[in-house]
């Protein structure tokens, strides 16, 4: 860090470059040093850097109108943005769903959460307001966020500001909170929201959130099959609404434009973020299906919630010029065979004895280091494993996304891919080349 650095960083100990130019997958510092950015920065850039086509429609929109209070007005990129999402939501949002518009995920996670909490009133149910969510979980930084957020580090040092509504076990097949194996385990982690429901009060509960794939807090961890769906049943039997987190893993990251389409199932809110815009604006949105919207219509008519730059015209420009490019080149298709490559540029890393699991879906993968193989036994977090193995990835320029604590909040490595859906053979093929170098590094034999 220059010493006449005026930006407050992330880390005071560490050093960042000056980022000044992107190319498809690829970031270019003040140096000239390129990187490839093979975890998407963090799951956010999903048609590659330096489209030209973006930034026009956003200086296209600047020029006509930047800006429009939502208090007195509607725009018409925000309002044909809300419409593209819907159409491509699960079928019960498609008629009558509405989106509310933010400026990242944090927003979208703090509007859901208000949002919950108001249908509940409009609907006759003052007393529902606290929402479950899983432990190890990550929804955002804001304090509600973090008050739904169960990761443990993450929560500490702020933990006389969070509320405690409650946490059930995560859904983690390669270190199962019950111990159990899948089928054997009638999915347990879903049945433990049926428990913890039972035993805390459900009739004060007025939500169940979740990611259908955790991206970084465990590592693209992909439920079994029958879990979303179980999840889905048991809020139904409480009366609680089901709030999909799909920040990480929506707009086409895992193969479907949201993941929870995988199996099928129809939650009440989705929200987004990250990959929406591709990084070329601060843009969120939580979509909401029309029976919480009708709550709202036939109650009060308002939602006590609000910000300045809200549905902002120029950032849900951004956000349609970057779908009229997925459209126009395909890439929602193109993310199940880029993804099916970089899995077998990476497969070779397997047989090392410190690679416990390649695991994701599309293009949402993440791989875990553990220290035996055969226990799954990880690292101690001191020893600082997926640091280090990012540190020796970038020495061979290629950017990765590390995380600690995916077994138990504390302890356990791994690094995301998350690559742009455009990635190339050759570019797949890089970076498994770097995380090689890095293993060796890592781990001397
Ligand atoms: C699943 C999930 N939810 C919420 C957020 C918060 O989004 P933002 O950082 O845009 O506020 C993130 C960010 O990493 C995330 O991965």
């Amino acid at each position: 860090m220059p010493s006449n650095s005026a930006l407050f960083p992330r880390n005071f100990r560490k050093n960042y470059p000056v980022a000044v130019r992107g190319e498809g997958c690829w970031i270019i510092d003040q140096s000239g040093r390129r990187f490839l950015d093979a975890s998407g920065q963090a799951a956010v850039i999903s048609i590659g850097h330096g489209v030209a086509e973006i930034g026009q429609a956003m200086a296209e929109q600047s020029a006509q109108l930047a800006f429009a209070h939502t208090t007195q007005f509607h725009s018409d990129p925000a309002e044909k943005l809300a419409h593209r999402f819907l159409a491509l939501a699960p079928p019960n949002f498609r008629s009558g769903g509405r989106v509310y518009f933010t400026s990242g995920g944090s927003e979208a996670t703090e509007t859901a959460i208000k949002l919950v909490r108001q249908f509940h009133l409009e609907s006759g149910q003052p007393a529902r307001y606290r929402v479950v969510s899983r432990r190890q979980s990550y929804h955002g930084s804001t304090l509600g966020a973090m008050t739904v957020s169960g990761n443990v580090a993450r929560r500490a040092p702020y933990h006389p500001l969070l509320a405690e509504w409650g946490h059930i076990a995560p859904c983690f097949c390669y270190h199962c909170p019950f111990d159990k194996k899948f089928p054997d385990c009638a999915i347990a982690c879903a049945n433990d929201l049926d428990n913890f429901l039972d035993a805390n009060d459900a009739p004060s509960v007025a939500a169940f959130l979740f990611e259908p794939i955790v991206g970084a807090t465990l590592g693209a961890a992909v439920p079994p099959e029958g879990y979303v769906q179980r999840i889905a049943e048991i809020c139904r039997k409480h009366g609680i609404l089901l709030i999909a987190d799909e920040i990480m893993s929506g707009m086409g990251r895992t193969g479907k434009p949201f993941a929870i389409q995988h199996w099928n199932v129809e939650p009440d809110i989705i929200l987004v973020g990250k990959g929406i815009a591709s990084g070329y604006a601060p843009l969120g949105a939580v979509l909401v299906a029309p029976r919480v919207v009708e709550a709202f219509e036939r109650g009060s008519g308002a939602f006590q919630h609000g910000f300045t730059y809200q549905a902002h015209p120029v950032t849900t420009a951004a956000a349609n010029a970057v779908l009229d490019y997925i459209e126009s080149h395909k890439l929602f298709e193109r993310v199940q065979p880029a993804a099916e490559i970089l899995r077998a540029e990476l497969s070779a890393l397997s047989s090392h004895p410190n690679v416990g699991e390649i695991r994701g879906l599309g293009l949402l993968v993440a791989i875990e280091f553990v220290k035996n193989k055969s226990t799954r036994e990880p690292f101690l977090k001191e020893q600082n494993i997926a640091e280090r193995i990012r540190q020796a990835t970038l020495d061979q320029n290629v950017l990765t996304y590390p995380t600690q604590g995916c077994v138990d909040g504390i302890n356990g490595d791994h690094i995301l891919l998350a690559p742009p859906f455009i990635i190339s053979q050759s570019e797949s093929a890089q970076i498994a080349r770097a995380l090689h170098s890095a293993l060796q590094k890592v781990f001397p034999t």
